[in-house]
């Protein structure tokens, strides 16, 4: 690309340690989505216009995360293509938010007319908010900052929490990332400011610069507690299209009759009917049902989740399968929308028990589950009460 065509250099600070979060990871590091918050901040850059320069200022002293960063830059290379990024790279932050844009301004090249200061945590941020502070920065040549009006009442206490007055929210607004500037001034305002600054709008504004407010996005809010992490969560849930995704599953099981064995079926005990064989109870209903929930959660099987190897599941009842099986669901975030499962057998005669079966079942998977019962008309191993078995088939659906 033309050497002409105007450079914009972004600082991305990242070098916080996320005190807040209480993840036990620099914020900047902690996944969102499967990835590092900071992969997001980066990404959001490549809709920039013309030439790009980016300096990241990581946590000090640590080379994986180091390393980390520099792969955003790489992916970053690739979404903007190469001849579009002047210059990326990486830098130790330094022990404030200061300091780090310090570290990081001085790696953006000189031909950089614009940059931008970025905090990562606001990982949501979209790039079309980049570009409107550029654009905006170009047009007046002050520096231009995203805010958003309070609308929470704000008012002033006292040494011990008591209310003093109501503050007037109508003139206040709370400032956002990126905040953009005339690249000279904003290095000449670097060179004298203070660590006392929490934003580049104040350091900038003490060096003498005018500061404009432009409208913020809700999605640029920053990321500080457990509580924006759910949400930020939630919104990539949402981008994505994976927030309230259905799937569904089919299961299947057969176990051979045992005439030593009392029989378990669909997690009720049939007195007086031949049992089934099996490392557990051998109920068919309750496996396939197993079956059909893994599958439609994409975690394997009732073999590659419950090994015969595992005592737990030695004799075990339908019933032990299933409650582990709805546990390793929700621990991957799902939730059981409803289930059925149909039984082809001679015996034992179901009768009217399907409904006492469903309403068992139903309660160990916390969800409606449908259990009914039918013969195979005399056809096959299903027909043979001495040498058959049983033959359970179940499907199921699961939420995200
Ligand atoms: N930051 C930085 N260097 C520091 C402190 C903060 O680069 N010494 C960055 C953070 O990584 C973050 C941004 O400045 O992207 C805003 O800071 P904040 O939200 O306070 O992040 P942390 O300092 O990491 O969080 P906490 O204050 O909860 O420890
Ligand atoms: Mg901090």
């Amino acid at each position: 690309m033309h050497p002409g065509v105007p450079c914009t250099g972004v600082v991305i600070v990242a070098a916080g340690s996320g005190t807040r979060l209480g993840f036990g990871v620099p914020k900047a590091f902690v996944p969102l989505g499967g990835e590092p918050m900071l992969a997001h901040a980066v990404r959001a850059l490549a809709a920039l216009p013309g030439r790009v320069a980016v300096a990241i200022a990581a946590p000090p002293a640590d080379a994986a995360r180091r390393e980390i960063a520099q792969s955003t830059l790489t992916a970053l290379a690739g979404d903007l293509g190469r001849e579009r990024l002047v210059s990326a790279s990486v830098v130790d932050g330094g022990a404030s938010r200061y300091a780090s844009v310090q570290a990081a301004l001085a790696q953006l090249p000189e031909e950089c007319d614009v940059i931008l200061v970025h905090d990562a945590a606001r990982a949501l941020t979209p790039g079309a908010l980049h570009e409107r502070v550029a654009g905006a920065v170009r047009a007046t040549g002050h520096g231009i900052v995203p805010g958003l009006p309070v609308v929470d009442t704000i008012k002033r206490v006292d040494d011990a929490e008591r209310a003093l007055e109501t503050v007037d929210r109508a003139p206040l607004r709370a400032m956002q990332t990126p905040q953009g500037f005339p690249a000279a001034a904003l290095r000449r305002a670097y060179e004298r400011g203070s660590d006392a600054d929490t934003d580049d709008a104040a350091t900038f504004a003490a060096a003498g610069g005018t500061v404009e407010i432009i409208a913020g996005h809700e999605d640029a809010f920053k990321i500080t507690t457990a509580h924006d992490h759910a949400r930020a969560e939630r919104e990539l849930a949402l981008r994505r299209g994976t927030a309230g995704e259905l799937r569904v599953g089919i299961g299947s099981d057969i176990h051979a009759f045992d005439n030593e064995s009392p029989c378990w079926l669909a997690g009720l005990y049939f007195p007086g009917e031949p049992g089934l064989s099996g490392h557990s109870d051998g109920d068919a209903a309750s496996h396939a049902l197993v079956d059909a929930l893994l599958g439609a959660a994409g975690l394997g099987d009732i073999g590659s989740n419950f090994g015969t190897d595992d005592p737990r599941f030695a004799n075990a009842h339908g019933e032990v399968f299933l409650q582990a099986t709805r546990e390793l669901l929700e621990a991957a975030g799902w939730r059981i929308r409803n289930a059925a499962v149909q039984v082809i057998c001679r015996r034992p005669r179901f009768g009217d028990r399907t409904a006492e079966a469903s309403a068992r079942l139903g309660e160990v998977l916390g969800a409606p589950v449908s259990v009914s019962a039918t013969t195979s008309d005399g056809l096959g191993f299903m027909a043979d009460v001495s040498g058959g078995g049983v033959f359970a088939l179940a499907t199921a659906l699961l939420q995200k």
